[in-house]
C-alpha cells in the first residue's frame, strides 16, 4: 500500500529489446519516492531478469497470475486498485494486439485488464522495429486502443536494435515520467 504522499505506479514490462531502458524509468521513479510494482512477461524476462526489477523498485515482480492470493483476494484486482497509474514499457506488437482485442492471458495483459481506466490511467508506450511498428495490424491496434481510453505514447524516430534507422524506438526515461505526471488524475500534494 502506497502512504498518502506516494503514487503507486504499476510498470508493465512485455518482450522487446528495450526492456533495458524501463530499469532506467523504474529507477528513476524509485528515486523520487513513487511505489513501483513491476510486472513482466514471459518474454520479457528474456531481454532483463527479474531480480533487475526487483532490486531496483525493492518489490517482488509479478509474473505469475496464479501467485499468491492476499486475504483471498487476486492480486491483480487488489493491485489495479490501489495503483494511481500504469505505464506499460516498452509495449511489444504483441502485446499492443493483446490489449486492443481485450485479452487477458499473462500478468501484464490481466493487470491491464483489470484496471478502471475511468479512475487509473493506462499509458502504453509501444517499441519494436519500423515494419512492425508500420504495419496496418498494429496501426488499427494504436488506433481502437486510443478510442477505447488508453494512451498511446508514440515511438521516437532513430537509430534501431535492428541496426537501422526508423520509426519504433521507445522514449526516453524522462519523456516517459513527464508523460506519467501529466496523466495522473489525482496528484499528490507531497
Ligand atoms: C531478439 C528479439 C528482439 C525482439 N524485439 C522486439 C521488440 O523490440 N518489439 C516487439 O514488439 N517485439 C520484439 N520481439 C518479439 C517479441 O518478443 C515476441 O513477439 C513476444 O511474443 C512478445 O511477447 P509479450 O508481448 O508477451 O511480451 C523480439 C524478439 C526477439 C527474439
Amino acid at each position: 500500500m502506497s502512504t498518502p504522499s506516494q503514487r503507486h505506479v504499476l510498470v508493465g514490462v512485455t518482450g522487446g529489446i528495450a526492456a533495458y531502458k524501463t530499469a532506467e524509468l523504474v529507477s528513476r521513479l524509485i528515486k523520487r519516492g513513487d511505489l513501483v510494482t513491476v510486472a513482466m512477461t514471459d518474454a520479457a524476462t528474456r531481454f532483463v531478469g527479474v531480480e533487475t526489477f526487483s532490486s531496483l523498485s525493492g518489490r517482488p515482480v509479478l509474473r505469475e497470475p496464479w501467485g499468491a492470493f492476499e486475504d483471498h483476494e487476486s492480486q491483480h484486482v487488489a493491485l489495479a486498485g490501489q495503483a494511481d497509474i500504469m505505464i506499460v514499457a516498452p509495449c511489444s506488437m504483441n502485446s499492443l494486439s493483446k490489449f486492443a482485442a481485450g485479452f487477458a492471458s499473462d500478468m501484464v495483459s490481466l493487470l491491464v485488464a483489470a484496471i478502471d481506466r475511468a479512475q487509473t490511467p493506462v499509458l502504453l508506450a509501444p517499441s519494436m522495429n519500423a515494419a512492425m511498428w508500420n504495419q496496418p495490424a498494429t496501426q488499427r491496434h494504436v488506433a481502437t486502443l486510443q478510442q477505447d481510453g488508453f494512451t498511446v505514447l508514440m515511438p521516437e524516430t532513430g537509430w534501431q536494435a535492428c541496426r537501422t534507422e526508423g520509426c519504433g524506438r521507445l522514449p526516453e526515461a524522462d519523456s516517459l515520467i513527464e508523460a506519467i505526471d501529466a496523466a495522473i488524475i489525482h496528484p499528490q500534494s507531497s
